[in-house]
Parts: C-alpha cells; structure tokens; sequence
C-alpha cells in the first residue's frame, strides 16, 4: 500500500433528475444504507486521513444526514462539471497525500480493488473497464504501445473513439500535488461546456508523469445509480453477492434469490433462512437457527437452536438458545428471552424479560414485564401496563400459572408458584402457591327465553 496518507473526494452534487425525487439521488438507500453513506464507509475502511463531500442538489440534506462522518462538506454551486467540482475540494486536501476521487452515486466499489489503485504514489491511476456496450462513458484512449495518453467524453469523441470499449468509470487516484497543478488549468471549450476532470490525463500525461489502470474484480462495483429502476437493479445485484457469501461461509439459504440483508448479518454453523425475510441493523444468528418464511428480524440475537416460525417480527431483541418463536409472533424492543422459552402466534413481547422454559403460546401482549422460569401464560393474557399517563411493571415468579384470558392490571406481583384462574382480572398481588382468582359466580337463570323476532303486521 501506499505510504502517503489517503484524502477521499465525493464527488455527490448531481441532480439526479431521473429518480424524479424530492431526496437528493445519494440519500435514496441500497441495502438500508444511502448511496453515499456506502462510499463514505469505504473510505472510513481505506483509512482516509481526509474525507471531503461536493454536495449541491438539495441543500442540506446531505451534510445532515451523514453527521456521523469525520468528513467535510463543501456546497459545489452553480454545478460546472466534474473537474470543477474536484476544484472545490482543493482547500480540503493535503499535499503531501493521495487523492482517490469517489462518486457518491456508485455505492459498491468494494475496498480491495480501490486498494489496487493506491500502490503506485507517484501516478495518476485510473480505474477502467471494457463494457460490451460503452455508450454514454468516456473512452480510454491509448497509443501504438498500449499507453492512456487521453479519455474523451462521448460527446467529444470521434466514430473511431466511439467504438472504444475500454471505459472510464471516473473513479481515479492521484498525487494531490499533481492533482491541484492539473486542475487550475482546466478549460471548458468542449461539447458540454464543463470543466472535465478526465482532462488531467492527457496534462499528466504531458508532463511525463505515468498513467495506469487499475480495474474493478466486478462490473457492479463501478455501476451508477441514475434511475429507480437501475437502483432496484443494483440493489438485487448486490443482495445476491451478499447471499452468495452467506452460503459460502455456511448459511443455509432456502433461495438466495429471495432474502434481504440492510445491515450486518452474522451466523453460526447450520443456520438455516426460509424464503422473503428481511434483515436489518446489527443480527445475529446462532448455531442451528432456524428463521421461517417471510419473517423480519432487526437489531436482535437469536440463540443457538431457536426456531423462528414464518410471518414473525422480532426488533431490539435478545432470543435465547433453544426458543420456539412464532408463527406470527412479534417480540419488541426490549425483549430478553431466556433458554426454551416459547412464544407463539400473535403473542407481543414487549421491554420484558421472560426467563428459561416459560410459555406464552397464543394471543396474548406481555409489556413491561419480568417473568420467571417455568411460567405458563395462557391464551389471551395482557399486561395492563398503561395507566395513560404511566407505565407499570408486572413480575411474575417462577412456576406460575395464568389462567387464559386474565388481565395483570400493573403493578402488580404474581409470586412464584401462584395460580390466577382464567378469565380474572388481577389488580393486586397474589400470593405464592395459592389459587387467585377474580370472576363472578357462574349462574343458570332457569325459564329464560331467548327474545324472539317481533311478527311483521
Ligand atoms: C463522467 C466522466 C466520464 C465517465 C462517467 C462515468 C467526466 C467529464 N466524465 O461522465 O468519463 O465515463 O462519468 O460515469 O468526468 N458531479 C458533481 N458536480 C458537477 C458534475 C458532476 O458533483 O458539477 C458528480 C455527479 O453528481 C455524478 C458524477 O459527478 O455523481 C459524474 O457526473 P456526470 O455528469 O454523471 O458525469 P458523466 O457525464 O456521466
Ligand atoms: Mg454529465
């Protein structure tokens, strides 16, 4: 790698008039992520020393979103081309560095091929790549002994430049020294009136100083996003990269065509994913996992040997090993699930903690709750943990059982070993071991008629 330290240039001020969007086009998300928060994250991962983002279209929003970055955001206004938005960064950069010039449009050049073309400080080095069909880029221009002497622009090149294949993707690295002499000559007299970056080849070349290629392992990686239609594209393009990993480090995909990761997914051996679940935030997976159809899981982990039955949501959860969650479940923030704890359908968790071996197997909402070990919660149970204005804790001791149907108006204690009959509802607390119930006596009123229909006159 290079010895110099690395300043990144984003070039992110376009319009992107064809995503016909009020966001501006690099704020539009891939993977969960916006377009250029991918770039930005690159440059973080090639340790940039300086990191400078040309915005323009949509005034602020950018910079706002990407608070988070160590990085400086120059407005770029009016928009004269790409050199001259280079030119803005000028102030920004170092001159004792290297500058790699980035798009915020072209989120997935991965970091080894951008490594690739930090290896020669002294040079300018330009990222290319033969497309089968170039229309629209700027062509490679080479001489008798394969040398880049210069890039024209579509728009300025002849029919013999034209049928050029080898292409600019615009992604380049150069010595900011050299960069800034280059840049203060830039001229306009071409096709489109713009300063054009790509004109510094044939000054670098001029000056004898060496121009090489570097190219990118995959085609996507140098793919700019201009329309919904090319980001729906990109986005299926890289979910299936990212499942043709997966599999390779051991992930069982039902169909690797069919899952969606917006964040970072992480697995133990023989994990196992069903078809149209989606990912998000920071997931983990333990051994033997199972996750079933079309589930979504956020920001959770999930323990060894726990089965997720399809249609479940899970977000700001821990799952312990060994659980049985779902169907149609929904576990919530703040949900702990100890080992063997079992969930079932249309049961919500909510900032609750639910100790090993408990049940909760239908239709209930457990909220602000601490339950022990070997609970049984029946069918239709519900925390009243709202007061409206307040929220209230319920605990509930280890071996206890709750009657179906019964209301635990908080605060309120079930001790260990209680029973609550079904159908009560519970609004102080019940002692352990013992019977609590509240529910009127059952009555027969006996020669009660049904009402019958009034005779039509
Ligand atoms: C540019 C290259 C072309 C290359 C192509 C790859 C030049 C002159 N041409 O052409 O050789 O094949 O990219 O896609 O560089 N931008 C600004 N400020 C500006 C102008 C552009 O920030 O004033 C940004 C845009 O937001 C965009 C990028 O620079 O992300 C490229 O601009 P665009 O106008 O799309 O360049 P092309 O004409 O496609
Ligand atoms: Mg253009």
């Amino acid at each position: 790698m290079s010895s110099l330290p690395l300043n990144v240039v984003i070039l992110a001020a376009g319009k992107g008039t064809r995503m016909h969007s009020d966001l501006p086009k690099v704020l539009h998300k891939l993977a969960g992520r916006p377009l250029v928060q991918h770039v930005l994250d690159v440059a973080v991962k090639l340790h940039a020393q300086k990191i400078c983002v040309i915005y323009g279209h949509g005034g602020e929003a950018v910079p706002q979103a990407m608070t988070g970055y160590d990085a400086k955001f120059v407005l770029q206004e009016p928009q004269l081309g790409t050199g001259h938005a280079v030119q803005q960064a000028l102030p920004h950069l170092s001159d004792d560095s290297l500058t790699l010039i980035l798009y915020g449009d072209v989120p997935l050049t991965q970091p080894e091929t951008l490594q690739q073309m930090l290896l020669a400080p002294d040079a300018l080095t330009l990222l290319t790549i033969k497309l089968a069909d170039p229309t629209g880029y700027g062509r490679i221009v080479r001489d008798a002994q394969e040398r880049i002497t210069r890039i024209v622009e579509e728009k300025d090149a002849t029919p013999a430049e034209r049928v050029i294949t080898e292409i600019n993707t615009g992604i380049l690295a150069a010595p900011t020294r050299l960069l800034r002499g280059w840049l203060q000559q830039l001229r306009n007299d071409n096709a489109q009136g713009e300063f054009y970056l790509t004109d510094i080849v044939a000054m670098a070349v001029a000056q004898g100083v060496e121009v090489r290629a570097a190219h990118p392992a995959h085609e996507w990686e140098v793919q700019g996003v201009n329309s919904r239609v090319q980001m729906a594209q990109l986005e299926r393009v890289w979910q299936r990269e990212l499942a043709r990993g997966f599999m390779e480090r051991g992930l069982s995909l039902a169909d690797p065509e069919r899952i969606d990761v917006r964040g970072t997914l992480t697995f133990d051996r023989d994990a196992e994913i069903d078809v149209g679940c989606i990912f998000e935030g920071t997931v983990h997976l333990g051994k033997n996992v199972k996750v079933g159809a079309y589930s979504i899981v956020r920001d959770s982990t999930i323990g060894d040997g726990t089965h997720i039955a399809p249609y479940s949501h899970i977000e700001d959860a821990t799952i312990g090993a060994d659980c049985r969650i779902g169907p149609y479940a929904r576990i919530r923030p703040g949900a702990t699930l100890g080992e063997d704890v079992h969930i079932g359908n249309f049961v919500e968790i909510k900032n609750s903690d639910i100790a090993a071996h408990s049940k909760a197997n239908h239709l209930s909402y457990i909220g602000d709750a601490t339950v022990g070990s070997n609970v049984n919660i029946g069918a239709g149970t519900i925390t009243c943990n709202y007061d409206g204005a307040n929220k209230h804790r319920t605990v509930i001791g280890d071996g206890a059982f709750i009657g179906s149907d019964t209301q635990l108006i908080a605060p309120v204690t079930v001790a260990a070993g209680a029973t609550i009959g079904a159908g009560s509802t519970i609004v102080s607390d019940a002692p352990e071991n013992a019977l609590t119930l509240s529910r009127a006596k059952q009555v027969t009123v006996t020669g009660w008629q049904r009402p019958a229909k009034g005779k039509k006159k």
